[in-house]
């Protein structure tokens, strides 16, 4: 299995993603870490234990970043819900957060780990920035950093931003000058595979966790012509298969400030950066209908004891 740490707001499509992680064998989640972005960190944080709590898995979960590293925070409240995670009543989570903070987490996974390890990023990229300023020794443990955020082709925040790297701007900023081997899965994918009304009214069929996930789905506000976008669950399938997933060598830049502030503007063209100088591969295809597919399967084999 591959082994992964999840960094997540969730919300909706986080915890869609966490369920997938979770119960799929390809992958051994090592440890979950929150950060602010769709609610705050601390219900961020409770969302993620009540997933594993729901799921009987015993993966540590470590608090994160309660706001971005300079951008004042907004939440994303209107499409996630008031908790981040509407639409099912889960029981009250048993186990505990982690005394570490994040960063400090995922520098133990990593050190504890004899082989690399594969950083999986759905929130805005705050805990992620702090990491890599405060343990460079560490980042030569990350085999790939699998972002789920930005666009090469418009945005969902602005006019030009995507919502993770809009909420933390200076964060991917620093996270696409790190030199890690990073996957941009951003809108030009996510938007690409919607999952349909018809496929999230399947859920239901399976189980207690197709209930649950029936039930967020249907309470998440990313609504679109042709159905609701997964964003964060796309990251994992690209995990789990990334010959799915067409990509693109870009070279990306993070604007800071100014009205394209949060925009991930990619030398296309090649006037800035040699085309051997890029930074990310960028998801731009996918099959919607693969998509779709897929993650029935996953539900289909999904429990909850
Ligand atoms: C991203 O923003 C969040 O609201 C979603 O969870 C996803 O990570 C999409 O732009
Ligand atoms: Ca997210």
């Amino acid at each position: 299995a591959r082994s992964v740490i999840l960094d997540m707001d969730p919300g909706i499509d986080d915890a869609a993603a966490i369920a997938v992680a979770l119960n799929n064998p390809g992958l051994d989640v090592k440890l979950i870490t929150t950060v602010a972005g769709n609610v705050s960190v601390d219900k961020t944080t409770v969302n993620a234990l009540k997933l594993v709590n729901f799921f009987n898995k015993n993966v540590p979960v470590a608090r994160g970043a309660a706001a971005p590293l300079k951008k004042r925070f907004e939440d994303a409240g209107a499409i996630h819900g008031e908790s981040g995670l509407p639409g099912y009543d889960f029981p009250e989570p048993k186990s505990q957060i982690s005394k570490l903070t994040a960063i400090d987490a995922i520098a133990h996974a990593l050190t504890q780990s004899e082989k690399q390890l594969t950083l999986i990023a759905t929130g805005a990229y705050t805990n992620i920035a702090q990491f890599i300023l405060q343990y460079p020794e560490l980042l030569s443990k990350i085999d790939e950093l699998i972002l789920m955020g930005g666009s090469i082709s418009g945005g969902n925040a602005t006019s030009v931003a995507e919502f993770n790297v809009f909420t933390d701007p200076d964060a991917a900023k620093i996270v696409f000058e790190s030199g890690l081997n990073i996957t941009m899965i951003g809108l030009d994918v996510t938007l690409k595979a919607l999952i349909s009304k018809q496929t999230s009214d399947r859920l239901a069929e399976f189980g207690e966790a197709g209930r649950m996930l029936h039930g967020i789905i249907n309470a998440y506000g990313d609504v679109h012509e042709g159905g609701k976008p997964m964003h964060d669950v796309i990251t994992v399938l690209y995990a789990l298969h990334p010959e799915v997933i067409k990509l693109q060598k870009e070279h990306i830049d993070a604007v800071t400030d100014g009205p394209a502030i949060g925009a991930t503007v990619a030398d296309v063209l090649h006037r800035w950066y040699e085309k051997n100088d890029y930074n990310a591969e960028v998801g731009v295809d996918i099959d919607a209908a693969f998509f779709n597919d897929w993650f029935l399967k996953q539900v289909s084999r999904m429990s909850n004891r």
